[in-house]
């Protein structure tokens, strides 16, 4: 009985630090059977990543740390929102259909290598789970976005980490020379997050290819959309040829719905039914953010815009930062990583304390400022704030 009121409360808990939205559903049933002592040190370990996240005060003048997109959701989205909220108090079965046919449709998949979540986060979080599993070591890039990862250590999983090459870019060839007996996973983030680098398709797709056949590969792609042919540089193709990979794809980035939450990995249905087990999948997506997705799937105008509105922001960026003297990586997302000259969470604090919100790394015993692109008004208070701390 105690138990049981514990657990609810934790639920309660989880859902509220999660500002009240389906952030976790995908998991928290299955979190919720585990251990009291587990089910803590995952959530610290993912709040203490994304604490300057979760933080941050509701307003700042610009909101630079989340790698969010000011300029969505488009016109069309908000008015899909609106229209579907009168039925609303129906499950969006039949929407969902609609969605994941229309998803299907334009990746040239089967519905059955598909698994929707409220974002991407639950697929990462049940990615762990079951690649995890039994003290399984999962290989990723050291820095690279550490959800999967740092939930697996905390499950028990051996968190495997790779530096960068010289040119910041993940190091396939010292990724491959780790795998052993015991690797449960290669995680791959590309572009990668939180360097902005991208890989050679061609090699990462050989990489794909020959990695593959000894154990699955996780090719989180959260900001390809922001790559000039998404398409041509996504692994799906590798999928659709029968190799066992996992791509994961949000509408949190490019499309503008990291608050609305809609996310998906297309994979071998077999992977799906395993990752099925652990997350709560398609009921997880509110009525309205259906309704969102399908009105802005690949609407083609509407990304064009903001991925040029943002290419905007980031030349502005760069500029900023070569007039103070300051190196840069370029990046191919919609975040830039450069060098800083004071201690990390010093110059975020700095910063925060004149409305700008960035986020932090060390890494090569160097500190490191990544700054999300935002609008041109948020660019200049950036820049404003910098030219009087750097
Ligand atoms: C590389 C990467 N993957 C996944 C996510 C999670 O995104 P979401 O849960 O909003 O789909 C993020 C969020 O920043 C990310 O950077």
């Amino acid at each position: 009985m105690a138990n049981s009121i514990n657990r609810r409360s934790w639920i309660k808990s989880t859902a509220i630090l999660a500002g009240g939205t389906a952030f976790f559903s995908g998991a928290i049933t299955k979190l919720a059977a585990m251990p009291k002592k587990i089910q803590q040190s995952v959530l610290n370990d993912r709040f203490a990543d994304k604490a300057a996240v979760l933080n941050s005060p509701p307003v700042m003048k610009a909101r630079l740390l989340a790698n969010e997109n000011p300029f969505g959701p488009s016109a069309t989205v908000k008015k899909a929102i609106q229209q579907s909220l009168d039925s609303s108090y129906q499950y969006p079965f039949m929407h969902m259909k609609e969605l994941t046919g229309k998803i299907a449709a334009y990746e040239g998949v089967q519905e059955s290598n598909l698994l929707m979540d409220a974002g991407s986060s639950p697929i990462l979080l049940a990615s762990a789970m079951f690649y995890g599993k039994g003290g399984a070591e999962i290989i990723t890039a050291d820095p690279s976005y550490n959800s999967l990862p740092s939930d697996a250590a905390a499950l028990g999983a051996t968190w495997v980490k790779v530096p960068l090459t010289a040119d910041y870019k993940l190091d396939l060839d010292a990724m491959e020379a780790k795998i052993t007996a015991k690797t449960g996973l290669v995680y791959i983030c590309n572009p990668n997050n939180p360097t902005g680098t991208v890989l050679d398709t061609e090699k990462l797709k050989a990489f794909c290819e020959r990695v593959s056949k000894k154990v699955p590969v996780f090719v989180d792609e959260a900001y390809i959309d922001y790559l000039p042919d998404p398409q041509a540089a996504s692994m799906i193709s590798l999928v659709k040829a029968g190799h066992n990979i996992i791509v994961a794809r949000t509408f949190s980035k490019l499309y503008g719905f990291a608050g609305l939450r809609c996310g998906y990995v297309i994979a071998q249905p077999e992977a799906v039914k395993d990752l099925m087990k652990y997350s709560v999948g398609n009921m997880s997506i509110s009525a309205p953010t259906v309704a969102a997705a399908i009105a802005g799937y690949q609407e083609k105008a509407f990304l064009q815009d903001a991925l040029k509105k943002t290419l905007a922001s980031k030349e502005f960026l760069y500029t900023v930062l070569k007039k103070e003297g300051y190196d840069y990586i370029p990046s191919s997302a919609n975040f830039v990583m450069f060098q800083i000259r004071m201690e990390g969470s010093r110059f975020a604090s700095e910063m925060s304390n004149r409305g700008v919100g960035v986020r932090f790394w060390k890494f090569n015993d160097k500190d490191w400022c990544r700054v999300s692109i935002g609008t041109m008004e948020e660019m200049q208070l950036f820049a404003d704030a910098f030219k009087q701390i750097s």
